[in-house]
């Protein structure tokens, strides 16, 4: 039976979505299979929970010290979104470990998570992305010429965030000054970013068996003025509509561009790329290397729309991981 350390929580905004993708993971893990066992990563305090005890990890080698037995892993699932489990940290200690993992490597994880320079590297490659600026905490100067470089309305954005947590659509010069300033409280670097108006599209892709599969489209209708933290936690806020009503066409078209991206970038385990669609043209906005898995999420309706259970998900991340480390 293989030891299976499933990880969560994180030091970010998403930290209460990050543990319950854990807990909804470690629940659909298959226990013929893996023994699971979930771990709260947060700051310097790694905690096992059984039986209202607390065992933490022993960070020399990742492994627990249960009462008459010493558990190691032979594979971390990795369930938190947001640092450090998004952003390569936690890929470079596992790495420097030799534990195999479920996300992308380091370099991948800290590219995707940078959205300003993911960017970058996306629009090399010719795929389209909303014109934006990059701005450093440091860098002040760059700020009172913001308005040379950007049109409005925009979104000012956490540059490494995720949830839609700091982030504003901006639609008067004067609402940029606080956007920038709540933007600032998440992060050192802001993305400021062409507003796009059309329908937001969303597709997960992953590798198992030796396979890239992209799954079924999703639209994303907010009853918010975007796709904002409330609307992607409030029950009715949002519909996540799976497969996307659209011609099959252009579901087919964001397919392929998502399969394209994962293979460019390098990607492992399950990514789920965001987009504007708008005049048959697609905007990217970022990819989540560790998408949201909770019972609500995007990738599990995806999955079902696939003909797969979460169960099957698990097993297939966790397989991929071993197989391909
Ligand atoms: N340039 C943009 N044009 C239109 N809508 C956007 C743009 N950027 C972000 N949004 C809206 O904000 C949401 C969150 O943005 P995103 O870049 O995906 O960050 P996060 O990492 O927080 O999910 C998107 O799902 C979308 O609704
Ligand atoms: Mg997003």
């Amino acid at each position: 039976m293989m030891n299976v350390a499933i990880v969560a929580g994180g030091d970010s905004g998403e930290y209460t979505i990050s543990m319950l993708s854990g807990e909804q993971v470690e629940q659909q893990t298959d226990r013929n299979r893996y023994q699971p066992f979930l771990i709260e990563i947060r700051g310097d305090s790694w905690i096992y929970r059984k039986a209202g005890k607390e065992f933490p990890v022993d960070k020399n080698d990742f492994s627990l010290h249960l009462p008459g037995k010493h558990v190691r892993f032979d594979v971390v699932f990795n369930a938190i979104h947001g640092t450090p489990g998004e952003n390569g940290k936690l890929q470079g200690y596992l790495d420097m470990l030799g534990i195999p993992y479920t996300s992308s490597d380091v370099m991948t994880s800290a590219l995707a998570f940078n959205k300003a320079f993911c960017k970058g590297v996306v629009a090399r490659y010719g795929i389209l992305t909303p014109h934006s600026v990059h701005l450093f905490r440091r860098q002040k100067d760059k700020i009172s010429t913001l308005t040379d470089r950007i049109s409005i309305p925009c979104f000012v954005k956490p540059n490494n965030g995720g949830s839609s947590v700091g982030m504003s659509k901006v639609t008067s010069a004067g609402q940029l000054p606080p956007a920038l300033e709540l933007a600032f409280r998440e992060d050192e670097e802001v993305l400021v970013e062409e507003y796009i108006e059309g329908r937001e599209l969303t597709c997960a892709v992953l590798r198992t068996e030796g396979e890239v599969v992209p799954l079924p489209v999703c639209e994303i209708v907010s009853k918010k003025e975007f796709f904002d933290y409330e609307a992607k936690y409030t029950q009715g806020m949002a519909d996540e509509i799976v497969p996307a009503p659209v011609p099959p066409e252009v579901a087919e078209e964001c397919r392929r561009i998502s399969t394209t991206l994962y293979n460019l970038l390098n990607c492992r385990g399950i990514a789920r790329f965001d987009y504007i669609h708008t005049r048959d043209k697609f905007y990217f906005l970022e990819v989540n290397t560790v998408p949201g898995l909770t019972a609500a999420s995007i990738v599990p309706k995806m999955i079902r729309e696939h003909g797969w259970s979460y169960t099957e998900l698990v097993t297939r991340l966790i397989e991929e991981a071993i197989i391909a480390p």
